[in-house]
């Protein structure tokens, strides 16, 4: 059912595990992920970004995961991934998301702060979360590529500061995490700082965002759990599981032409992905 992410992320800092941030742009991915967690029995926070948006439709998109999420008995809430644009910001709480996130960490201190407050404003008088990012990723999302070398992490201190002043309700971390595929496919050694994310833990009480964490070991994120992770980002593991998967069927079906036979086993494989990915987190049976 569609729920809050306040009750689901409440839980999951009660019961110490993290719940899985699903980006999601299509019927396909979302039945995957949904599927997932229904055999599963864990909560999950279906994600779309701006760009996601932009594939398929604001409306289109939220209608989808309404009317998927009312059939399961599992909490499905919906959050919007990297928000930039405060008109977009609005009509997504408008229309039902339970959580916004405002990005603007490629911004300097007091600029994100000056933005992240006004949308704290509006959301919190409609009663929904925001998050927000303090430290800058590399990598690319539509909005933004970092690049190698640009990002920085996150202090401790000036996290504190930042949530202060804020009032967000979730903090997003830069430790070491990043977006994008070519983490995985160029086989780069990923490693977490889990000493900032201890010390940023120490410092700042509401739950923490994992971004990036396609790729990371299992043990890596696990580390991170314990460390007051609770929301953990996962986009690119779904897309290789995608392209894998529908590339190897159209090499050995020539002659298959209906597109519900030829997406079976991108759907198939992303299930899997994100049950594997559940176990780890922790959120099994919490559902
Ligand atoms: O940061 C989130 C995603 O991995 C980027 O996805 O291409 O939909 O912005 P996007
Ligand atoms: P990955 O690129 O590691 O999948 O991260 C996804 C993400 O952070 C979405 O916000
Ligand atoms: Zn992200």
């Amino acid at each position: 059912m569609l729920t809050h992410i306040k009750k689901i992320i409440k839980n999951a800092e009660k019961g110490q595990y993290a719940v899985g941030a699903f980006n999601v742009n299509n019927l396909e991915i979302l039945q995957a992920v949904l599927a997932a967690a229904e055999k599963m029995k864990s909560p999950v926070i279906i994600q779309t970004t701006e760009g996601a948006i932009k594939y398929a439709g604001l409306e289109e998109i939220v209608a989808l995961v309404k009317a998927a999420a009312e059939d399961l008995k599992v909490p499905v809430a919906l959050h919007l991934d990297h928000g930039h644009d405060y008109e977009l910001i609005k009509e997504c709480i408008k229309l039902g998301y339970s959580s916004v996130m405002i990005d603007g960490s490629v911004y300097p201190y007091k600029k994100n702060v000056q933005l992240v407050k006004k949308v704290v404003k509006y959301a919190r008088a409609r009663k929904v979360w925001v998050q927000a990012e303090l430290g800058r990723l590399e990598g690319s999302e539509d909005w933004v590529k970092v690049g190698k070398g640009q990002g920085f992490f996150t202090d401790p201190e000036e996290a504190k500061q930042f949530v202060k002043e804020t009032k967000v309700d979730t903090f997003a971390v830069a430790i070491g995490n990043y977006h994008g595929v070519q983490k995985i496919i160029g086989k780069k050694k990923l490693i977490l700082d889990l000493k900032r994310l201890e010390k940023i833990d120490k410092l700042v009480s509401i739950p923490l965002v994992l971004h990036g964490a396609s790729g990371f070991s299992d043990n890596q994120i696990k580390g991170a759990i314990k460390r007051g992770i609770r929301i953990v980002n996962i986009d690119s593991e779904l897309r290789i599981s995608f392209a894998k998967a529908e590339r190897k069927f159209l090499m050995e079906n020539k002659n298959i032409f209906d597109p519900r036979k030829i997406l079976a086993p991108a759907i198939v494989q992303m299930q899997k992905t994100v049950e594997r990915k559940i176990q780890v987190l922790g959120s099994r049976n919490r559902g």
